[in-house]
């Protein structure tokens, strides 16, 4: 039986073990953002109790809900009324649970803190210092890995804050998006400390994404699905817009996050496996293992609605995301041959054709689509290793501190 990379860190998924819901009533009119307003002292003073008291309801309603704002059960909340999407719950209210995977998936995030100065980049410098150090091949992989990379986390970022966040509705959800949002952070902070660290030309690998064609790709590929669920008009609700928002959750978790990043991961890991750039290698295993939560958690949120709307999960839907993960495949193949136009480190192109098809099916099964290339095998299991660090673990001993909380607080 093959062992995927990832089980190791994936609870059983939801659809296995929560029992089937409902969907979410009839959506009521939307509540105006002005409810938000403070009114002028003189207008509150004129101000009926009861028109105080709706007023009120009107602005904690606001609140407390999604972005559609939908007004709020004066009754206290009931875990069984929780949705993904579309609630009316209050979602200040973290407990009762309803959605304990994803509170223990928020919980494991914060388990695996790590930050980007803790790792001890000395060796790595010295090496791309001198000029017998990598041969060309590598350096065009450490460039075009970072040229990706020190924009793709920013995309992520952006599109939980300013897409993803406001559409989820129940709040143990919403805690693990704001603790992946930091992580984002964190990974960009790790990329920009490795071009620093590196000398690097920090205008080139910033703007290649915008000047190196496999990854302008890649990115153009990706924007549409984040820019839909940004835009401030959109709202779900509807079956057209439901569905724009899981499919936009596929595209970021199964493609982005689970796919697009694992050409890049693979080439500097195999580096550091050939002690080589080890200081950058150590920094992507930590960022492996918080993309593999990311994108574990992703999954699991996918299936929550889908058990949650069945409704969305249409033979058609089914056939544009198959489309969508074939293209994204490709993408991500002529990505590894831009990076590796020969052989290096003991890896090749073609191999990334059979790794990538190999984790397609991977994301497609986990989410209940057939898998694309049957019979595929990781060409690379060492990788299954490198996701399952233990934080303890400092494979590349590079690491020079040990994460403390806390530090040393006074309160003279
Ligand atoms: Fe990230
Ligand atoms: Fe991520």
């Amino acid at each position: 039986m093959l062992v995927w990379e990832d089980d190791a860190r994936t609870p059983p998924n939801p659809v296995q073990r929560t029992a089937p819901e409902p969907t979410a009533g009839a959506r009521t009119a939307d509540l105006s953002p002005s409810a938000l307003t403070p009114s002028s002292s003189s207008a509150a003073s004129a101000m009926s109790t009861a028109q105080a008291t709706v007023q009120a309801a009107a602005a904690r309603a606001a609140v407390v809900t999604a972005s559609h704002a939908t007004p709020v059960s004066s009754g206290r909340v009931n875990a069984a009324d929780k949705r993904i999407i579309n609630g009316q719950t209050d979602v200040n209210q973290l407990v009762p649970f309803k959605y304990k995977w994803a509170w223990e998936k928020y919980l494991a995030t914060c388990a695996n803190h790590w930050m980007p100065q803790e790792v001890n980049m000395s060796r790595d410098i010295a090496t791309w210092k001198d000029p017998n150090g990598l041969t060309e091949d590598e350096r065009r992989i450490v460039k075009r890995n970072l040229g990706f990379f020190v924009t793709a986390d920013s995309l992520a970022a952006n599109n939980i804050v300013l897409g993803t966040y406001r559409h989820i509705t129940a709040p143990e959800a919403r805690q693990f998006l704001l603790r992946q949002a930091f992580e984002e952070a964190i990974h960009t902070h790790a990329y920009q400390y490795i071009v620093e660290s590196l000398g690097l030309d920090e205008s080139e690998i910033f703007n290649a994404y915008n000047e190196v064609k496999s990854i302008r790709d890649k990115d153009e590929f990706l924007i549409p699905f984040i820019g839909a669920i940004m835009d401030p008009n959109f709202k779900t609700g509807t079956l057209e817009n439901d569905r724009t928002l899981l499919k936009s959750l596929i595209v970021f978790a199964c493609l982005m996050e689970g796919l697009f990043f694992y050409v890049g991961f693979t080439q500097i890991l195999a580096l550091g496996r050939q002690n080589k750039m080890t200081g950058a290698a150590e920094q992507y295993q930590y960022i492996l293992r918080d993309e593999s939560m990311h994108c574990n958690f992703g999954i699991d949120l996918i299936n929550q609605i889908k058990l949650e709307n069945p409704q969305l999960w249409t033979a058609d839907f089914k056939a544009e995301i198959t489309a969508l993960f074939l293209k994204a495949v490709d993408l991500e193949y002529a990505y590894a041959e831009d990076t590796m136009p020969r052989g290096v480190l003991g890896m090749n192109a073609s191999m990334f054709k059979g790794y990538l098809r190999y984790i397609a099916n991977r994301r497609a099964t986990q989410i209940g689509l057939d898998a694309l290339f049957p019979n595929e095998e990781n060409p690379f299991p060492w990788m299954s290793e490198m996701i399952d660090l233990k934080k303890e673990r400092n494979f590349f001993e590079t690491r020079v501190i040990e994460y403390q909380s806390g530090g040393a607080l006074s309160w003279d």
